[in-house]
């Protein structure tokens, strides 16, 4: 059963708007040629052919050009936004207008919204659900839904968050079907998570503030893939970078790699800017407000908006106000102004575009031939959290390296017989 109707404002259907998006998926389609060739084989094997995949996901150009990609395999689609504020609604018009894809999703929805999008896709009794923080993996489990969990078998899991949900539902015995973590592949998390939430989060700080990082003191909660990315890219435009940690060996990497590593508490009274980055929640709270400086700047690129305590800021503020797109400043008792970006959520897909589609290439390539082998070796796969095929990591990278033009050695024979000898020593 597939949905007829795509409950998105009617302007989502403009041809106007569908051919901006269409312009703006193709230019991020020819920065992923990974996902070019796969698509062009899928096209010819069709490996998806029938498969019903319900996707949540940030609907951004980046997303379209994987949705095009599993379409060309014979997927039929159903689409909901994995985020309220990272749609793009000239991207859903495009899918709806020129791809027929059922899209419910439109940009700014409210959390109602939101839920009612997440249960239209389910309707659609995905066999397959791909997802980018678990909703539709969490709600198929809910207990309301024994149909849809029927007949699903099985899920994709983008980002660290939803790996993190999926291995605590296999830990309490839940988890129903297979689950491959898509974000735990070298080619996801290394790139994806480093250099594109690097690039994105300053991104999305810049457009929304114009303000000049050289010289700003610039603290970053988390020193995982994606916070070591940030860091580096704040220190590459001029900021002094510090660092909060709750984990010892990450701490002191970031020492190690020249950041500052300070306890929450201390950094927010000298930072100008503070991004968190953790997927934990309550990382800059009510015991932080009052100690972070005159005008300082709040900003998010978790994955959910509760790192910042943002109703813990709304009950302490005495007054409230938008001050220009994706920021609002907050007046505390003290008489200091705090500025939140982004209503706190992830700031580099509100107020940026999340990241660039030179690395989606690899994340959404993972997500592609993942889809495929979940499709085809799914009777022989048991409930659980599975790491992404060291086959299809690798041949992701080479993929990546022969459309950059870059080639490497390889190992001779007499190296690799070499290599597989405890003997050999000298
Ligand atoms: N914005 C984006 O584009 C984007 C992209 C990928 C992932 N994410 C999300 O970003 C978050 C982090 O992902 P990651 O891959 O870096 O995870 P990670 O597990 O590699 O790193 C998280 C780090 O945060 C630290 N941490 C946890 N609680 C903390 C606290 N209270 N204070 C300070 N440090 C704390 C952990 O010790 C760890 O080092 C997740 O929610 C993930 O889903 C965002």
């Amino acid at each position: 059963m597939m949905a007829t109707a795509t409950p998105v404002p009617s302007d989502i259907r403009d041809p106007g708007l569908a051919e901006q998006g269409k312009r703006r998926t193709d230019w991020a389609a020819r920065q992923m040629p990974v996902l070019r060739g796969i698509a062009e084989r899928f096209a010819k094997e069709r490996p998806l052919q029938g498969v019903r995949i319900g996707v949540s996901l940030h609907i951004t150009t980046e997303t379209a050009v994987l949705l095009r990609t599993l379409r060309a395999g014979g997927a039929q689609l159903a689409v909901c936004p994995s985020n309220p504020l990272s749609t793009r609604d000239d991207v859903c018009a495009t899918l709806v207008v020129d791809e027929q894809i059922p899209v419910f999703a439109w940009y700014g929805e409210d959390l109602p919204s939101y839920y009612r999008h997440v249960a239209a896709v389910l309707a659609t009794r995905p066999q397959i659900v791909m997802d980018d923080g678990a909703d539709l993996i969490a709600a198929l489990h809910s207990g309301e839904d024994a149909a849809g969990l029927a007949a699903a078998i099985g899920g994709i899991e983008e980002t660290t968050t939803g790996v993190i949900r999926v291995r605590s539902m296999d830990a309490s015995g839940v988890l129903r079907f297979p689950v491959i973590a898509v974000n735990d592949a070298l080619t996801k998390h290394l790139y994806d998570n480093r250099y594109g939430t690097g690039q994105n989060t300053i991104d999305g700080i810049l457009r929304a503030t114009n303000v000049l990082l050289a010289g700003a003191t610039f603290a970053v909660a988390g020193y995982g893939w994606c916070g070591r990315g940030i860091a580096m890219r704040a220190r590459g435009m001029g900021a002094q970078v510090i660092v909060t940690e709750i984990d010892p060996v990450k701490a002191l990497e970031a020492h190690m790699d020249g950041f500052r590593v300070l306890p929450m508490a201390e950094a927010v009274r000298e930072a100008d800017i503070v991004v968190t980055v953790t997927g934990g929640h309550g990382v800059v709270s009510a015991d932080h407000f009052e100690s972070l400086k005159d005008g300082a700047i709040l900003a998010n690129s978790g994955h959910f908006d509760v790192e910042v305590d943002v109703a813990a800021l709304r009950a302490l503020a005495v007054t409230r106000r938008p001050v220009r797109e994706h920021i609002e400043e907050y007046v505390l008792p003290s008489g200091k102004h705090v500025y939140l970006l982004a209503e706190g959520r992830l700031v580099g897909q509100a107020a940026a575009e999340a990241s660039p589609a030179a690395l989606m290439d690899m994340s959404f390539a993972n997500q592609a031939l993942c889809t495929e082998y979940l499709a085809r070796e799914h009777p022989g796969l048991e409930p659980g959290v599975y790491d992404v095929p060291a086959a299809i990591d690798r041949q992701v990278a080479q993929l990546k390296l022969t459309a950059l033009g870059i080639r490497i050695d390889q190992l001779s024979p007499d190296q690799e017989q070499y290599l597989a000898s405890w003997q050999s020593g000298t």
